[in-house]
């Protein structure tokens, strides 16, 4: 178990994110809940994982699946109660697992009590808690358009204003300009530390100091003042773990994220390795090319490296599952699935793991009347109205849509994989017959076992938390591979991100190396099999 009173304890750890309306129902809801929470703790624990990001479990109507809370201090009746919480996060403790919740600051559910008080009138004191401009119910005040659809101003006709939300309706954005609304916000995470929740995950946190008039959403002028306030207000104790969420983050705004003085967050998830195939927008992609994927990790492993602080991951409840994105979901989707792990694990930085990626699971074809999230049914709508061919919309939201992350949690083979006796609220997906954790967990040639392998490793070699990077070949489109080192301990990780053979060469100075995780039995001399990896290492222990 990790020393969680040590300094930057998370920088040796491996955290695993749950969905929890997907996990596990114990009800027959077809929701996941709490208890199913706690029902698959000794599973987590076999993983070997640090802490959990619980995605959103506070009250919320579920506009966008909990991303919409209506009261920040109350679990929502279908996750369980506020007592089920506190044994989450006691049973989660017992096994050495931090418990890390999902905070959504930028906005509120338009049911939360804020939202209904400021709808009453101009004067409510509750008015200025979220951001209006006048209007005429005909022209908006600009044109700016939501993440979710349509215009990010909606009207309420008997305050003659527009009030503002960058994503959907019922999503009113909080006005971080009003000290009130700060005050409220940190007394709320207070009360959720006093209950023992060790670390936040914080929802588009880049996005809090938005200035509409001047047509400003991420990487507004105060937001690094308004991130220092926060930290300072509400994260003081030594032991939080912070990660933002930062689509708009760079290399260089992500060192004030992740300074090394703790005056912001513990670090960021930045997306410029996963907007790389993006034309536009994420709907309409180009292949990977695999040379700049590389040069984009090598800019984040040597811009943070000693100045900040990486946070390692290729999916989450947003993204689409990574074997069906970079790698193989037929004959090598196991091969595939450990490639990419070891690529990701191998790197400077705290890994993430979603649920049922340390299964290689995989997307999900589903038919319009299936699709449950909000972004996808409006963005559905929206580009066919646009005279888009539904067939290739189709096809954008196959590639990328955020339902095929969401399919319940594959369990076992059996009816629903698991995860239900009722009927699911979303699809399960079909091949749970032979993608499971049951059939998985004692398989040591498991993906599940590879994954539990990696996290040991990062635990037992200081060089995967220390050491420097050093890609190597950076305009080969087949090959990723990369070295790190210290001062004592050197090591070798290679990839082969293809379907077929690819020429490599193991540099002189790994000939007699260790190896200390593979994807293929024995290594072959001068060339990596499909969706080969490996990593080598030189150095004591
Ligand atoms: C974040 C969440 C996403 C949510 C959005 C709005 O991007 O990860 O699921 O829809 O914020 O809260």
């Amino acid at each position: 178990m990790l020393d969680k009173t040590r300094r930057g304890w998370w920088k040796s750890a491996v955290f695993y994110q749950i969905y929890p309306k997907s996990f596990q129902d114990t009800t027959a809801s077809g929701v996941g809940d709490l208890r199913g929470i706690i029902s698959r703790l000794d599973y987590l624990a076999e993983l070997g994982i640090d802490g959990i990001w619980l995605s959103p479990v506070f009250a919320s109507p579920q506009a966008d699946n909990g991303y919409d809370i209506s009261d920040y201090r109350a679990i929502d009746p279908m996750f369980g109660s506020m007592d089920d919480m506190d044994e989450l996060i006691r049973e989660a403790k017992r096994r050495g697992i931090s418990i890390i919740m999902d905070l959504v600051l930028n906005h509120s559910s338009d049911e939360h009590f804020w939202f209904k008080e400021a709808l009453k009138s101009r004067d409510n004191p509750y008015h200025d808690w979220y951001v209006w401009r006048d209007g005429d119910g005909i022209t908006p005040p600009n044109d700016m358009r939501a993440t979710f659809g349509g215009s990010c101003w909606t009207y309420v006709p008997h305050l003659g204003q527009y009030y503002f939300h960058q994503f959907a309706v019922k999503q009113p954005d909080l006005n971080w300009e009003n000290p009130d609304v700060r005050r409220a916000l940190y007394d709320m995470i207070r009360f959720w530390v006093e209950r023992g929740v060790e670390g936040f995950r914080l929802d588009v946190i880049d996005q809090i100091a938005k200035e509409p008039d001047n047509h400003i959403t991420g990487n507004g002028p105060r937001l690094h003042e308004f991130l220092r306030e926060l930290s300072r207000e509400a994260f003081r104790e030594e032991g939080l773990v912070t990660v933002g969420e930062a689509w708009g983050a760079d290399v260089e705004r992500a060192r004030l994220y992740s300074a090394e003085d703790g005056s912001e967050l513990s670090m960021v998830f930045q997306f410029q390795h996963m907007c790389l195939e993006d034309c536009g927008d994420k709907w309409h992609t180009r292949p990977l090319s695999l040379p700049e994927l590389k040069r984009c990790f090598e800019r984040w492993q040597h811009g943070l490296h000693n100045a900040g602080w990486n946070s390692l991951f290729m999916n989450n409840h947003d993204l689409p599952r990574i074997v069906s994105r970079w790698g193989d979901e037929g004959a090598l989707r196991e091969t595939s699935a450990k490639m990419l792990a070891t690529m990701l694990h191998g790197m400077q930085g705290t890994p993430y793991i979603y649920q049922g990626e340390e299964l290689g699971m995989t997307n999900m074809h589903m038919t319009v009347d299936q699709f449950a999230d909000v972004e996808t049914i409006n963005h559905y709508h929206e580009a066919v109205a646009r005279g888009e061919n539904p067939g290739d919309v189709m096809a954008g939201i196959y590639r990328r849509g955020r339902d095929n992350a969401r399919t319940p949690m594959q369990w076992d083979a059996g009816k629903n994989a698991g995860f239900t006796t009722g009927t699911p609220w979303l699809p399960v997906n079909e091949n749970h017959t032979y993608i499971n954790a049951a059939a998985q967990v004692g398989d040591p040639d498991s993906v599940f076992s590879y994954y539990k392998r990696l996290i040991t490793l990062r635990k037992q070699y200081d060089v995967f938390r220390d050491g420097s990077f050093t890609l190597l070949c950076p305009e080969d489109e087949n090959v990723f591979a990369y070295t790190r080192d210290t001062a004592d301990a050197h090591m070798l990780v290679m990839c082969n991100f293809t379907g077929s053979e690819a020429a490599f060469d193991v540099p002189e100075d790994y000939q007699n190396a260790k190896t200390l995780i593979a994807n293929y039995e024995d290594a072959a001399a001068g060339r990596l099999r499909p969706y080969e990896a490996r990593i080598m290492y030189v150095g004591r222990g």
